[in-house]
């Protein structure tokens, strides 16, 4: 594998997705083959999984449905899109990875921890992103800004309680993990994080020339 592979994560309303488009649109600017891609979603079969997590009427799914869902659609967007890329030697950042399952359906709905590490290895054979940028704010702020969006699918319409835990979860994993997960606070102004995480990014790869 000759790319590098970089993650946004977080709870709701951390801007993950307009972070990850300014990130892609600065590194190739620098020159960088880049692909952009996001879960659950980047291939049919995942688009098509991804609506029946996230669809409102889904309310009967079992959490390890739901878990085993979130590993299927990441087994054909490594498949598919991901390895392809990386292989290509370019630089993929996905909009969550396997970060996500461990907050959400770890944390969040109380999965054992194990259970979801060892289904991990099985989806993705260890893949796992060189760094990761974690976008962090307060939960309530976070689900304000969806609403204002008019996000409204099944795991936002969660209560305060569940994304509290997600949150904790993703902290926890940070203080844990500092190599690979970078905390960055997305309270302030979109321009403000961008400049933080391209000095993240920046940093990630001088250290790679040496
Ligand atoms: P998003 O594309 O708006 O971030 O929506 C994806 C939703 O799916 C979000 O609520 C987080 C959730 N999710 C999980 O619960 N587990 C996962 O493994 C992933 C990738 C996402």
């Amino acid at each position: 594998m000759r790319g590098i592979f970089i993650s946004i994560e977080g709870i709701e309303g951390t801007g993950k997705s307009t972070q990850a488009t300014l990130l892609a649109k600065y590194l190739k600017e620098k020159g960088y083959g880049v692909t952009q891609t996001a879960e659950p979603g980047g291939t049919r079969i995942s688009f098509r999984i991804r609506e029946l997590l996230l669809s409102p009427e889904s309310t009967d799914m079992e959490p390890m449905t739901e878990l085993l869902l979130y590993n299927a659609a990441r087994v054909q967007h490594i498949k598919e899109i991901v390895m392809p890329a990386l292989l290509r030697g370019e630089v993929v950042i996905t909009d969550r990875f396997s970060d996500s399952t461990m907050a959400y359906q770890g944390y969040g709905r109380g999965i054992g921890l194990d259970l979801i590490d060892s289904l991990d290895s099985v989806a993705t054979g260890r893949l796992r992103p060189h760094l990761t940028i974690l976008l962090d704010i307060d939960v309530e702020t976070g689900l304000m800004r969806n609403r204002k969006l008019q996000k409204h699918d099944r795991l936002e319409l969660e209560d305060i309680s569940f994304h509290e835990k997600v949150r904790k979860g993703f902290l926890g994993m940070a203080a844990r993990e500092q190599e690979r997960i970078r905390l960055v606070d997305c309270s302030g102004d979109i321009e403000a994080v961008r400049r933080n995480i391209v000095g993240i990014v920046d940093a990630f790869f001088d250290a790679l020339q040496k």
